[in-house]
């Protein structure tokens, strides 16, 4: 017969193992994020529903790409703990990427470009990633060309890496479909119309599946800004990070989108301003894109009974604090002429 007293050392190991795999880490605290409601001043008869996802454990929705990716990768062994994990990314992302990698003891490797904010650089160097900064403008003027060469170059220089590579991975969309689409659809009691903003496309693909599986009649709008090419518009310098993109996501062919609403940045400062002055909201740039899409909309559209809206406000606005909430910063952006906003397909 085994020995009481190791029996007994055996069975508190087993226990005291079990209960500090359950240690509740914050990061593990990814969505269940709250949905608000929100009155807009001249547009009563919108019934707006908003989630706050700045309460995401990095503040902002990209925590739920970050941690998804990661836990599928690993998972299913397409990593193993040696893995580089490596990706183009200057903002939400990298910041979620780098905490979430530290977390799983992984190394991670972020490749970002001049136009960096000094917040996100702190922040993604803080959590513990390296960052290789590309200076060499590209063809095109900007960089993210750049920052795919350097990519590639990585990949061919170090061995054992991932790139998530967020504009084509199935699973940047996969993440929203079963967490932030499946929350909206238990949350609300009726959606007629979501407005999501699109940059990867993550958050829409996955999110519009989800929603018009249970809500068919729901009509999903996709908001982007001037200057951003995802809907085949012409390319212009863009000043407001998050929102917008200078390459059409491939990931956005799975996504179900009715219409299209393009807003400017002049636009997407002053609802930025109104949030925090009228509603107590110090939330970020594309928070304010939504709103002013959801005025444009329904005003162009001339839509004046009672409807059901839901929409993504996908960080805080702590991270544009020398940007939006920068006044003389804001005063450098040029003014867009007649061009408010306009109704893209
Ligand atoms: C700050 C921020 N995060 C995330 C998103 C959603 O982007 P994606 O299309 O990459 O999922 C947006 C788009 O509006 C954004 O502005």
């Amino acid at each position: 017969m085994a020995d009481p007293v190791r029996l007994r050392v055996l069975l508190l190991f087993i226990i005291y193992t079990f209960f500090m795999s359950k240690e509740l880490h914050h990061l593990r605290l990814v969505g269940n994020t709250p949905l608000i409601t929100l009155k807009l001043n001249g547009f009563e008869h919108i019934d707006l529903e908003v989630k706050l996802e700045g309460y995401n454990p990095t503040g902002s929705v990209k925590d739920r790409a970050a941690a998804y990716i990661l836990n599928k990768i690993m998972a299913n062994k397409t990593i193993n703990a040696e893995t580089t994990i490596i990706e183009s990314t200057s903002g939400n992302f990298g910041v979620a990427l780098s905490a979430f990698c530290k977390y799983n003891n992984l190394r991670f490797i972020a490749v970002v470009d001049p136009n960096i904010t000094s917040m996100n650089e702190m922040l993604i160097g803080a959590y513990g990633a390296e960052i290789i900064k590309v200076t060499k403008a590209d063809s095109n003027g900007g960089y993210l060309l750049t920052r795919i060469e350097k990519i590639h170059e990585l990949m061919h220089t170090i061995p054992n890496t991932y790139w998530v590579n967020q504009y084509e991975n199935p699973l940047n969309a996969r993440a929203y479909y079963d967490s932030l689409g499946k929350e909206i659809c238990f949350q609300a009691a009726h959606i007629d119309y979501a407005f999501l903003g699109v940059s990867s496309g993550g958050t829409i693909t996955g999110v519009s599946k989800k929603i018009k599986e249970n809500f068919p009649e729901c009509k999903i709008i996709a908001v982007d800004v001037e200057g951003s090419v995802i809907f085949n518009r012409p390319a212009s310098k863009r000043y407001i990070p998050g929102i917008g993109s200078s390459m059409v996501p491939k990931i956005l062919k799975e996504a179900l989108i009715d219409d299209v609403i393009i807003t400017n940045e002049w636009e997407t400062i002053n609802e930025c301003y109104t949030l925090l002055r009228e509603h107590n909201l110090f939330v970020g740039g594309s928070s304010g894109s939504v709103i002013a899409g959801i005025k444009n909309y329904f005003t162009r559209m001339n839509i004046t009974q009672p409807v059901n809206v839901v929409t993504v406000f996908p960080d805080r606005g702590e991270r544009y604090f020398d940007t939006i909430f920068d006044k003389n910063w804001c005063d450098k952006i040029p003014q867009k002429k007649a061009e408010e906003a306009v109704l893209a397909g």
